[in-house]
């Protein structure tokens, strides 16, 4: 046994490490014996990859001051501290860029475990063992028993070695060294935190003489048919047991017989064995078949539409080391939300959730660990992907995701990574995939050409080249125009939005060529931070790094769903519900692949000015696929004196299902009956003036500003117009993608600090009248705005006309009035809810009562932005004040000022002050995507144009 003390050249070695089995299927045995090596480790974590010599990988070391860690973990985000922290970068990489050379400070981790073997385990001449490691960031070197077994890299995927001629009964040593930056690194440029650590399981596993090794099951489905094929290949010969269709076969050999197919809306799995002489293996059988036929993705003979988002594996806590609960959490609320599809972004995911998307039915890209995109920083030169000199470690995590991934009905297509460029290498990776898999086809956005691959695939296209690509107008090369197309990512979920994707989806389902697209991106990367409440890029003082993009998710760190997740649930939704109320017939469209919809209950109900006054169920028939029926509605019920009246008809669980409870919603439709009456205020008071106050019916101004102080008693502050929003991540934007940054240009323009002049306070027999110019400092544009109050004696009409003055080129943020109070907790409203709506994020908000607080209307994007409006509303009650529109409005209310919103970085620097403040919004510039994409289009932008909206006030009695 010799120990090298500072030997570290595997480090900055680019070919695929050293003594690893070759890459295989990844299973759990019936009958093997494995021991977990999950749990307390030590550790201990020095500043360069040679500070310290291996020594400690020796018998008999003495570890007992060091520090313990639990695996898998990052040590980064464990010992507060103590051990380094997280850095996140998007694209940069946080070292110079000198492949394949890693810096000097290189943190590295001693990891030390000792084990007895079970007394269950076999006698250690009986069989082998396997050492399992399936997931190390990012470069590790590994001992066992002081033995030097070899050392490995590929930070998401799994690293086997044979040990079973070492292992001892009791006192095994384990040693393993991981390096946080290697060569490897430079494949691992996906925008993230950087996180080095054991952080998925460490597995001992028994290797029965007789076992089985690799296996590939071949299970397709013919359509025309019903049949379905299967054949398992197996290194290591057996049977091969299906019990439910009757199968025993040898392994190799096919066998056809009638079979339910798998697909992601009927995730039928057939539970089988593989049986070889020494082992049982549970096989879960999906038999499907997906092909490229007529330029289009068909999967049992049917085009497929993704409705899907990209996940990266997330825990506000243990950052990418995830437990069994979490991945099937997100599982779970990706079906409840309609999802259909996932893109394991940017890397393969832990294999259990790919056994979790077999089971509950999501279509998958399973992605390679692989993206270089810092080279884009020097036009990437010296890109990995086009030198020679990588392409054994590309074919290598090429192999490993394949082989380790193989046995997945859900997988529907091969990624070769992310944003890596173009490059030999690439191409070595894809033919190597097509040969090795002929059952699926491949994907990668970053080569415009396809020249590699079976998709045409893209990010952030904008609306109008998604509509040209549709359209097949947008040239390209002969083969990518007989191509199918996906948005691998688009609707970037950071902050408040996305907008605009039910802009996408009505594109999505007219044009047969796209099938649908990813949401950018499943979670915020957000880190639990005892001051910050969720830390985020700069929060760990590193030296470059890149903000609050890394939260740019459709559920929060905590995996609440953010308001962009139900918006994505209503746009996607498989049922479409439709009507207009005149007729009496509702028109119900089946927009699933495969299902019928004999899974679904219907239910109609009746609002009266929002509140349901009956409902009852629906027959509807089990419609296939693209089918529709007009459905009689009943007899609208009976209802006193004028009301705004509307059916909402629910698409709910019949039965319980695998995902959700009987009753769970899928879809809904909302339509109008008698449309609302709107307020009308007969100006029969009229404006009084008495030494400093005006009084009109129940409210009282100062007489010689005009501004409103109260109502009924209830006093009111600083109510003015109010065009500034905090701007949004997407109003920030970026310049790189859409071009438009409006906060830019509205902070340019000092929409941020517009000055109130004063021009006349006007009293008339019924009419009190204040004449202001709303205009920023140094600028020559301005709102010239009236305010024009009227009073029937108990109730309150403010008349708000805007006509904007100088030439405007930019939209406003938002136009409306704000006002303080002193107190409101309580809210009701009847108009658009449950939760926030903005022009072009407002598919999910229904009409109803709804009832909220104060401080339940906040969303809590991790960095503070405009949120939380209501939209479409009729009237409103808080703070003792009930506010009718005309027409409709919507609002916000919030214990701090937009200013404070806008100058918080994190939401704990947030803090309540005495007075609610509350907005009554015209209007709202639409939110769009240009944090990364499009902005929002022009019919969802808030154009500066004349004017007119009113307010009625009373207090809330
Ligand atoms: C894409 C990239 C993602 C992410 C996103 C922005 O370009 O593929 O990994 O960086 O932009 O959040």
């Amino acid at each position: 046994m010799s120990f090298r003390t500072t030997d570290v050249d595997y480090i900055e070695d680019v070919s695929p490490g050293s003594g690893a089995l070759p890459p295989r299927a990844w299973y759990a045995s019936s009958d093997a014996t494995s021991l977990s090596l999950n749990g307390s480790w030590r550790l201990r974590v020095s500043p360069t990859a040679d500070a310290e010599d291996d020594s400690f990988a020796e018998e008999g070391y003495d570890a007992g001051d060091w520090a313990e860690v639990t695996v898998p973990g990052h040590w980064v985000l464990q010992g507060d501290g103590a051990f380094g922290k997280p850095v996140y970068t998007n694209h940069l990489y946080p070292f110079p860029v000198d492949p394949p050379h890693v810096p000097t400070e290189n943190p590295t981790g001693d990891h030390l475990r000792v084990f007895d073997l079970p007394d269950d385990w076999p006698a250690l001449d009986e069989g082998g063992a396997v050492l399992r490691f399936d997931g190390v960031e990012s470069c590790a070197r590994v001992w066992l028993n002081g033995t030097d077994i070899g050392e490995f890299k590929g930070s998401r995927l799994a690293h086997e070695f044979a040990v079973g001629h070492l292992l001892k009964p009791s006192g095994n040593v384990l040693a393993v060294r991981v390096h946080q930056w290697s060569a490897g690194s430079y494949l691992e440029d996906q925008d993230q935190w950087w996180l080095p650590g054991i952080f998925r399981d460490v597995t001992l596993l028994h290797r029965p003489a007789g076992g089985v090794l690799d296996f590939f099951v071949h299970a397709d489905y013919d359509h025309v048919t019903g049949e379905g094929t299967l054949r398992v290949d197996s290194d290591v010969d057996g049977r091969v047991l299906v019990p439910a269709l009757d199968i025993d076969v040898a392994t190799g050999a096919p066998v056809t017989v009638p079979v339910e197919p798998w697909s992601a809306e009927t995730p039928k799995l057939y539970d089988g064995e593989l049986v070889t002489e020494g082992e049982r293996v549970p096989l879960r059988i999906g038999f499907r078949t997906v092909v490229l036929e007529d330029g289009l993705i068909k999967v049992n003979g049917r085009p497929i539409l993704f409705k899907g988002v990209n996940r990266h594996e997330w825990h506000p806590r243990t950052g990418r080391a995830l437990d069994l609960a979490t991945m099937r959490e997100d599982v779970l609320l990706m079906k409840r939300h309609n999802l259909n599809a996932v893109r394991t972004s940017h890397y393969p995911p832990h294999p259990a959730f790919l056994d979790l998307c077999d089971e509950y039915g999501l279509w998958v890209i399973d992605e390679c660990d692989l993206e270089t995109h810092g080279f884009t920083e020097q036009d990437w030169r010296d890109n990995p992907v086009d030198d020679d000199r990588w392409t054994p470690a590309l074919l290598d995590r090429a192999a490993r995701m394949v082989e380790r991934d193989k046995n997945h009905p859900s997988i529907v297509f091969w990624s070769l990574g992310n944003e890596a460029g173009t490059g030999r290498g690439l191409t070595a990776m894809a033919e190597w995939i097509h040969s090795r898999d002929t059952s699926r086809l491949v994907h990668y956005e970053g080569d415009w050409n396809c020249r590699d691959t079976d998709v045409y695939s893209r990010m952030y296209a904008s609306h109008a080249e998604v509509e040209a690509i549709g359209k097949e107008l947008d040239g390209g090369t002969l083969k990518r125009r007989g191509l199918p197309f996906i948005q691998c990512e688009y609707g970037h979920a950071m902050g408040n939005g996305p907008g605009g994707i039910a802009d996408y989806q009505e594109l999505f389902e007219k044009y047969d060529r796209i099938q649908g697209g990813f949401i950018w991106e499943w979670i915020d990367h957000g880190i639990e931070h005892a001051e910050l409440g969720y830390a985020y890029g700069g929060d760990f003082g590193e030296e470059l790094h890149d903000g609050n993009f890394v939260c740019d998710g459709l559920i929060f760190p905590d995996r609440t769903p953010s308001p962009g997740l139900a918006e994505y649930k209503k746009v996607i939704e498989p049922v479409r519900i439709e009507g207009d109320g005149a007729d009496g017939t509702v028109r119900v469209t089946n927009r699933y692949d495969f299902a019928d919809l004999s899974a679904l209950a219907f239910v109609w109900s009746y609002q009266v000015d929002g509140a349901t006054v009956e409902s009852g169920s629906l027959s509807v028939p089990a419609l296939k696929p693209g089918e529709s029926a007009d459905v009689k509605l009943p007899e609208p019920p009976a209802h006193q004196g004028p009301a705004e009246t509307g059916w909402t008809v629910r698409a709910t669980l019949a039965a319980d299902t695998a995902w959700g409870e009987r009753g769970h919603e899928v879809a809904w439709g909302q339509f109008p009956g008698a449309v609302r009456v709107l307020p009308s205020v007969a100006a029969t008071d009229g404006p009084v003036r008495d030494g400093r106050t005006i009084t009109l019916g129940p409210a009282a101004f100062d007489a010689r500003t005009g501004t409103l102080t109260s109502i009924g008693g209830v006093s009111v502050e600083g109510l003015r117009l109010d065009v500034w929003r905090a701007p949004t991540d997407n109003d920030e934007g970026t310049d790189w993608v859409s071009g438009v940054q409006y906060s830019v240009l509205w902070r340019t323009l000092g929409l941020h600090r517009m000055r109130h002049r004063l021009d006349a306070v006007e009293l008339t027999d019924d009419t009190l009248t204040v004449r202001t110019r709303v205009a920023p400092a140094a600028r020559e544009v301005g709102l010239a705005t009236v305010y024009r109050w009227t009073s029937d004696g108990s109730r309150l009409k403010l008349t708000v006309s805007v006509a904007p003055e100088g030439e405007w080129k930019v939209p406003l943020p938002r136009l409306g009035v704000r006002l303080g109070l002193a107190e409101a907790e309580a809210v009701t409203w009847f108009g658009g809810g449950p939760g926030e709506a903005y022009p072009d994020t407002r598919a999910a908000s229904r009409i109803g009562l709804w009832t909220s607080t104060v401080d339940d209307l906040q969303t809590p994007y991790l960095r503070p932005q405009e949120n939380g409006a209501r939209g479409d509303v009729r009237w409103a009650r808080l703070g003792g004040l009930r506010i009718e529109g005309d027409p409709e409005f919507a609002f916000s209310a919030r214990r701090w000022t937009n200013e404070q919103l806008e100058a918080a970085s994190h939401l704990t620097d947030l803090k309540a002050g005495d007075t609610v403040w509350v907005n009554l919004d015209h209007g709202q510039n639409g939110v769009g995507s240009q944090s990364c994409g499009p902005g929002p289009l022009p019919r969802h932008q808030l154009t500066a144009a004349p004017a007119e909206f009113s307010f009625v006030f009373s207090t809330d009695k």
